[in-house]
């Protein structure tokens, strides 16, 4: 991997809703859903977010693909065969037209996400119309091939979503994303509501479809166990913020945060097939619209010292580590466990 060249660099990126309204329906408070993180994602990788429901992660993905307008910062995009990147943030619809095939996403619920009334043809062609890409039996050809690389059966193409399962599904969602021949997809969730059998198989198609495409993952998940699979690099974020990244091992193996630590540990040892592999912390996750001073994590912390309720949260890197980055100030005192 390239590290000196990222394809995505994510500078100061903050996205604000309005939270508690006034008389006059103007805000007195906001919620910092995210709140001024910086990020690289690198062609080819599968970088993993984690962190309790929340924490801005869904917010995150949907500002890089300007499915939202972000509050402040920016997303540099370096496109294919250019040396200067473009600010996604900053651009306007038009302007943004053709690096939008460029970025796609897919969803966590495959059964409100694709349209009902649509059939498999033109759900997966669609974002191929939109850059007017293909028609008539050419278009039917490249959704042949989409199915077939996601293994659906090209003969189910004139069926509607309802006549396919869950996992079924979520593979036209990837085959709809694929379509547009993208190079970062970011997957919210996406495999969150599968059953675990079916969650496997479709991260084993990621897998293969990484593969042979050299396509990046944005990979969101509350499922610790799935992102550990699949992710090269990981990300933990808290209250909008970025609090530690690493690369898989490093992060799993040896946590540099304490929050980190937390997340690892709350992830249950037993596993059936049904089994929620919800995070579940001790302590309430702070309102976004009013966090607390210093270390967001501090009032939860066990390792938290006075200092802490002042310090500046600053994501740096951990002394000694390339690559490893956290917000704690008592990263290295600590021996944090990982799993
Ligand atoms: N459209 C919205 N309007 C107001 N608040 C929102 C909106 N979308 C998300 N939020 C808030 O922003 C925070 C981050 O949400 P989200 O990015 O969905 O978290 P995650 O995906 O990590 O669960 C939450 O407090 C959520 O309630
Ligand atoms: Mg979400």
């Amino acid at each position: 991997m390239n590290y000196a060249a990222p394809m995505v660099r994510i500078e100061g990126l903050s996205k604000f809703f309005p939270g508690k309204l006034n008389f006059w329906n103007k805000p007195v408070t906001w919620v910092k859903a995210v709140n001024n993180i910086n990020l690289d994602i690198y062609e080819g990788e599968t970088l993993g977010v984690v962190g309790e429901s929340g924490c801005g992660k869904s917010t995150t993905g949907s500002c890089i693909t300007r499915l939202l307008d972000p509050t402040g910062g920016k997303i540099e995009y370096l496109p294919r065969n250019q040396d200067t990147p473009v600010d996604l943030a900053r651009l306007t619809e038009r302007e943004l037209h053709p690096y939008r095939a460029d970025i796609q996403m897919v969803f966590q619920d495959p059964f409100s996400s694709l349209n009902p009334r649509m059939n498999v043809r033109d759900i997966i062609s669609e974002p191929l119309r939109a850059f007017g890409e293909k028609k008539g039996p050419a278009l039917d050809d490249r959704v042949a091939q989409l199915m077939l690389k996601v293994g659906l059966r090209p003969e189910y193409m004139s069926r509607f979503p309802h006549a396919f399962s869950g996992g079924q599904r979520q593979r036209i969602g990837i085959a709809r994303a694929l379509s547009s021949n993208p190079r970062l997809v970011i997957c919210d969730e996406s495999v969150s509501s599968l059953d675990v059998s079916v969650q496997a198989q479709t991260l084993g198609l990621l897998e293969d479809l990484q593969e042979q495409l050299g396509i990046s993952y944005m990979f969101i998940a509350h499922d610790l166990s799935a992102v550990k699979h699949i992710s090269t690099r990981v990300t933990v974020m808290y209250v909008g913020k970025i609090f530690e990244v690493a690369d898989t091992e490093t992060l799993y193996g040896h946590p540099m945060h304490p929050y980190t630590e937390a997340l690892l540990a709350s992830v249950p040892k037993i596993k059936n097939d049904r089994t929620v592999r919800k995070i579940n912390l001790p302590g309430e996750v702070p309102d976004p619209s009013s966090p607390p001073e210093g270390c967001f994590f501090h009032p939860r912390c066990a390792y938290a010292t006075p200092d802490c309720a002042h310090c500046v949260q600053e994501l740096r890197p951990v002394t000694g580590e390339e690559g490893h980055l956290t917000t704690c100030i008592r990263a290295e005192e600590l021996s944090l466990r990982g799993v």
